[in-house]
């Protein structure tokens, strides 16, 4: 059995579709079952309502699990509890979706994510770790500002990045959760096929919509000020222009072909995400 933690989210959704679609046995766990995502092309899913913060829940959803696909905000205590879970229920192999963590990070949810990792190698069961760039759906955050004014502010100056479509993260990790054996102890750095910037995610947008888009550059700082007064939380709005910054710097100026090796499918770029999610930007 596949346990997919985090199976209302982009990747854990998706992977939980792929598993049920190929007859794999997968439990999604959740919050809200009337959220849990279906299988596809005949294929069943099992579901289990738990919480990362009630050990108890997931205690209960480990059952007969052999691996773990391990995805969450990623706030250390939790993804800490589901490890320590697993291990007392014999699970033999943890699939985690990371990021690029570092325990010198100056992004604080890089520094959580070295935590968990730590804590995984530590804890002795085999795993996997997927590094992902970041994810093309980040720019589903800025669709609100674009229908409202036909541009987006961005701190990312001409930095190139990776960006994945998270369904593809979703597809490797499935691949990876129904056989894990090989995978043991790898490391995968999974990106799309292009290294792109915000130009390009702005003349991309224009071309989709049919009117232009507007890159507005700013500094982090302002940035940050500008997601604190639009309502994001401080202390993610601080990440996010860390992490804006760091990208302006070539922080995230890496492609790796991991995906298509895995999958054997070239993972999606730019273009086919705003294809398939141009109706948000409207
Ligand atoms: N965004 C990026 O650019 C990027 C890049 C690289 C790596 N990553 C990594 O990707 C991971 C996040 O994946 P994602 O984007 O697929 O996540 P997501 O869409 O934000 O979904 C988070 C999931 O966690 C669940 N969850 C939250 N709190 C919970 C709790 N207390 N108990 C049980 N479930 C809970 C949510 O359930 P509800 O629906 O009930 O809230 C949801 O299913 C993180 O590890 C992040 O570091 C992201």
């Amino acid at each position: 059995m596949i346990l997919v933690t985090g199976a209302t989210g982009k990747v854990g959704s998706e992977a939980v579709r792929l598993l049920a679609a190929q007859h794999a046995p997968v439990r999604a766990l959740v919050r809200d079952p009337s959220r849990a995502p279906r299988g596809g092309n005949g294929g069943t899913v099992e579901v289990v309502t738990g919480d990362f913060d009630r050990p108890a829940t997931l205690d209960a959803a480990m059952r007969d699990v052999d691996t773990v696909l391990l995805v969450s905000p990623a706030v250390p205590a939790q993804e800490i509890a589901v490890i320590d879970s697993a291990v007392r229920h014999g699970v033999r192999h943890i699939v985690k979706v990371t990021s690029k963590a570092s325990a010198d990070s100056p992004v604080d949810r890089r520094r959580g994510q070295a935590q968990i990792e730590a804590h995984l190698q530590a804890c002795g069961v085999a795993h996997t770790l997927l590094r992902s760039n970041a994810y093309l759906q980040n720019l589903l955050a800025l669709a609100p500002m674009i229908s409202r004014s036909q541009g987006f502010l961005m701190s990312a100056g001409d930095g190139r990045v990776g960006m994945i479509d998270a369904r593809d993260v979703a597809a490797t990790a499935a691949v990876i959760a129904a056989a894990p054996g090989e995978h043991a102890g790898r490391t995968h750095w999974l990106t799309g096929p292009d290294l792109v910037t915000y130009t390009d995610v702005a003349h991309e947008l224009s071309a989709a919509l049919g009117h232009p888009v507007e890159y507005r550059r700013t500094t982090p700082d302002r940035h940050r000020a500008a997601m604190v007064q639009a309502g994001v939380p401080e202390a993610v709005a601080t990440s996010n222009a860390q992490a804006f910054g760091l990208i302006a710097d070539g922080d995230a100026a890496w492609l790796t072909s991991d995906v298509e090796t895995i999958t054997g499918q070239r993972p999606r770029d730019l273009r086919s995400f705003l294809a398939d999610h141009v109706a948000a930007f409207q």
